[in-house]
């Protein structure tokens, strides 16, 4: 027993739980899921999975993504990433709904499908039903040999390393990483964006786990946030484009671990409905980046404010006006519009799981759920 306690201790790392842990290991667990892939200087991405099907991918009418969970909400960051870079159409699918929904799949479809665990039951089903259909099924999983990672025709691993957290954090932003570095080599073969911009694109992408350091360094005041709101037994999180599955994925981060009831919006939904909730025990957790219609975002959260909302943005560093609306801001470092989700998911991470252990809930094991769904 003992044995055991100072085992998991020691696979801690120092950290209080795992999931604080493999917050902080993202920088890394970016750096290595680009690394040998991405060469900035000669301007290269070099993915076998994506070299040895080139051809397919690039004639592809449609892709569709599958997943469940965080996966599905990378889904739908990869669904804006893929249709501005590389122009072709995305539909993102809930592989439940996918599978028993009698789906319209045709020969030229690509079919990604996103788990961390790669033993997913409900994502497992849809690829073979994919694969039925004759579609070209590609596993973007983080776990080496697992169900999905063998059953799918080609692939991408993330590098993220052992995620024993059930609330997955490291694997969201290595499953973005890299369906992004799957886009960006798509666009310039395809010729969507220009030599200048891919260059571009991979300098900056090479500069995300800095900055996602930056963005850790907000600890401390994240921590006093969640002291002023762990009581509230409503939160929304707002956001716009590349923001909008962060909000989804903050709200579900919360959700699982601090059993607080959140919910996600497109910031422009609220005013058809859930604006209702607002009074002045609603903190509203707003993502209101620079380069993501920054200005419609200041509207709505002078409409939250004028209903007496409680205001969380999650700003770009050396904002004046959200600062000057909301009750807190943390700040993110600036970069690219279609990488912001690597920086604004951190703060949303850090603040449920400082919540969540506030109010003295077992973090890395919630109540009823479990690390991968192998039940449909
Ligand atoms: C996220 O925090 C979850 N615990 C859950 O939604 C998870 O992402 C989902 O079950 C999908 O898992 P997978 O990526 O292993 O397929």
């Amino acid at each position: 027993q003992e044995l055991q306690i100072n085992l998991e201790q020691i696979e801690k790392g120092g950290y209080d739980h795992f999931m604080l842990k493999e917050i902080y290991e993202q920088p890394s667990a970016i750096s290595d899921t680009y690394r040998g892939r991405m060469r900035v200087a000669e301007g290269i991405i070099k993915m076998a999975g994506i070299d040895d099907n080139l051809a397919k991918l690039l004639n592809a009418k449609r892709i569709i993504i599958i997943a469940c969970g965080t996966s599905w909400h990378a889904g739908l960051v990869a669904e804006y990433i893929f249709e501005e870079l590389v122009r072709i159409p995305v539909e993102v699918e809930y592989a439940s709904e996918f599978r028993y929904r009698n789906p319209v799949i045709h020969a030229d479809d690509v079919v990604i499908a996103i788990s961390q665990s790669g033993e997913t039951a409900d994502t497992m089903a849809a690829i073979k039903l994919a694969k039925e259909n004759r579609a070209f099924v590609f596993g973007v999983c983080n776990v080496v040999g697992s169900s999905i990672s063998r059953e799918t025709h080609a692939g991408a691993y993330t590098h993220a390393g052992p995620e024993i957290g059930v609330a997955s954090t490291k694997a969201f932003t290595t499953q973005i990483t890299v369906l992004a570095l799957i886009a960006l080599k798509l666009a310039e073969r395809k010729g969507t964006i220009s030599n200048s911009s891919f260059h571009y694109y991979l300098q900056e992408l090479e500069r995300i786990p800095e900055k996602v350091k930056a963005a850790l360094e907000s600890n401390e005041h994240i921590k006093y946030i969640a002291d002023t709101y762990k009581n509230a037994k409503n939160f929304l999180y707002l956001g716009r484009g590349y923001n909008f599955p962060v909000a989804l994925e903050g709200a579900l981060k919360l959700k699982e671990i601090s059993y607080i009831h959140a919910e996600g919006y497109p910031a422009a939904e609220m005013k058809h409905g859930p604006i209702a909730l607002i009074d002045e025990q609603m903190p509203v957790v707003v993502i209101a980046t620079k380069k993501g219609h920054y200005e419609k975002v200041v509207s709505n959260i002078q409409e939250i404010k004028s209903r007496k909302g409680k205001i969380i943005g999650i700003v770009t560093e050396g904002d004046v006006t959200v600062k000057e609306l909301a009750d807190h801001v943390i700040e993110i470092p600036e970069t690219e519009e279609f990488l912001t989700p690597l920086l604004t998911t951190i703060p949303l991470q850090l603040l449920s799981y400082h919540i969540a252990v506030m109010l003295d809930k077992n973090v890395d094991q919630p109540r009823n759920l479990a690390k991968s769904v192998t039940v449909e």
